[in-house]
């Protein structure tokens, strides 16, 4: 296939790797001369160390990288087969390109948009052509996150979905497919992972070890306050942000002040030295670290109840099969299980009693029960 990619920052780099080594021929494009420069070197650089490690052969390092072109204009997309836009993340931005780039492209090109948090039907209706158009999220680093999100708009053609996910099979990723709303699957269903630890965290029930102490516990690689100084408060609060505002205010995702307090202080997580924790070691304190063992039992039920609902509301929204939720959490994010495979093992009653006995003591909509899992226990 002969697939462009236009933006080629972090993402559309990434996706170019992933691309040209499952043998597309790949058209990179950027309006930023130093952006594709860049670019190009580091696409030099990653197969030659493949080849170093003995990972890819001498003849396959120059293939992959002369499978790539770089370029500043769309004139050699005209027989390209499938575009992938991973530009900046701003509405404006991307339909202006698309309605440009629709001048360039054959009618039968299939347009795809890499965004994480904008709606696939907004931008789809910039177009002259939105029955294909489609959402094709990638997670970062694209050559590393086996998963790939498929997103059809309401304008997407029926067919477009199934297409796209034999496409992305044959470039060695896993893909699920996703309704169009807020988050997509692991973008939304995560949610609780992060906020309902900061909720324990603004209510002084734990200090951010412990909390970190019960998850990991229970299997996940990293806490929630080591990850989200691991993602950077800038990207995780934000998404955080963007997901509550686009599912008009739902309490169940409502952002935490303190980690809004962080990213304003410029306290961005481990990239700025200190974020939660401090990164530099003359600071540490091993107190503030001290783990409250008889708290992490709670802690982890009810975090783990909160993600299991979620997992549960989603099933119940159609947003996913449950295969494919199942799939994107552990393929996604590394969870140890399923979320739904969990709340089996957990027993949905149990579940149930949690998010309750949460629901009776706070009298909050944040801990409202899925009505999946009512209609589970009941029948
Ligand atoms: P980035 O800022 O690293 O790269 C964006 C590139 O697009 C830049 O090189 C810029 O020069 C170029 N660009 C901007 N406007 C352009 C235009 N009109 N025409 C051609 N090139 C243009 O951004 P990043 O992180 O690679 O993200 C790109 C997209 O992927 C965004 O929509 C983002 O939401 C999405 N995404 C990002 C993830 C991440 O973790 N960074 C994960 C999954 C999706």
């Amino acid at each position: 296939m002969k697939i462009g990619i236009i933006g080629s920052g972090a993402m559309g780099t990434g996706i170019a790797q992933v691309l040209s080594m499952a043998s597309n021929q790949v058209v990179l494009i950027d309006s930023n001369a130093l952006a594709l420069e860049k670019a190009q070197n580091n696409l030099k650089n990653t197969f030659s160390k493949l080849k170093e490690k003995g990972k890819i052969s001498a003849q396959d390092e120059q293939r992959f990288y002369q499978q790539i072109t770089f370029e500043s204009d769309y004139q050699s997309l005209q027989d390209a087969d499938l575009i992938i836009e991973a530009i900046i993340e701003d509405i404006q931005v991307k339909k202006k390109l698309f309605k440009e780039l629709e001048s360039w492209v054959s009618d039968s090109c299939i347009l795809a948009t890499n965004t994480s948090s904008l709606s696939i039907a907004s931008i789809a209706a910039a177009c002259n052509l939105p029955e294909r158009f489609i959402g094709i999220h990638f997670f970062n680093p694209a050559p590393l996150m086996a998963l790939v999100e498929i997103i059809p708009a309401v304008q997407t053609d029926a067919q477009l979905a199934n297409k796209v996910k034999n496409w992305v099979s044959t470039w060695g990723k896993l893909p699920v497919i996703t309704k169009d709303t807020p988050g997509f699957i692991v973008n939304r269903v995560a949610r609780p992972f992060y906020s309902e630890a900061l909720r324990l965290l603004d209510e002084s029930y734990a200090n951010c070890a412990t909390i970190d102490a019960a998850m990991t516990q229970v299997g996940f690689k990293m806490g929630p306050f080591t990850l989200m100084d691991f993602i950077g408060h800038d990207v995780n609060y934000l998404v955080t942000e963007s997901v509550y505002q686009a599912l008009y205010y739902d309490p169940r995702f409502k952002p935490s002040l303190s980690q809004k307090r962080l990213l304003e202080a410029g306290y961005l997580g481990k990239k700025s030295g200190r974020g939660f924790y401090r990164y530099n070691l003359e600071n540490t304190d091993p107190e503030s670290n001290a783990i409250d063992h008889s708290k992490l039992e709670y802690i982890a039920n009810r975090i783990l109840a909160m993600l299991i609902n979620e997992a549960a509301d989603a099933l119940f929204l159609n947003i996913a099969t449950k295969e494919d939720l199942e799939l994107a959490m552990t393929k996604g994010v590394n969870y140890p299980k399923g979320l739904m495979a969990w709340g089996e093992e957990i027993g949905w009653q149990q579940v149930a009693h949690t998010l309750d006995q949460l629901y009776h003591y706070y009298h909050e909509d944040r801990y409202r029960l899925s009505p999946w899992i009512r209609n589970k226990i009941a029948n």
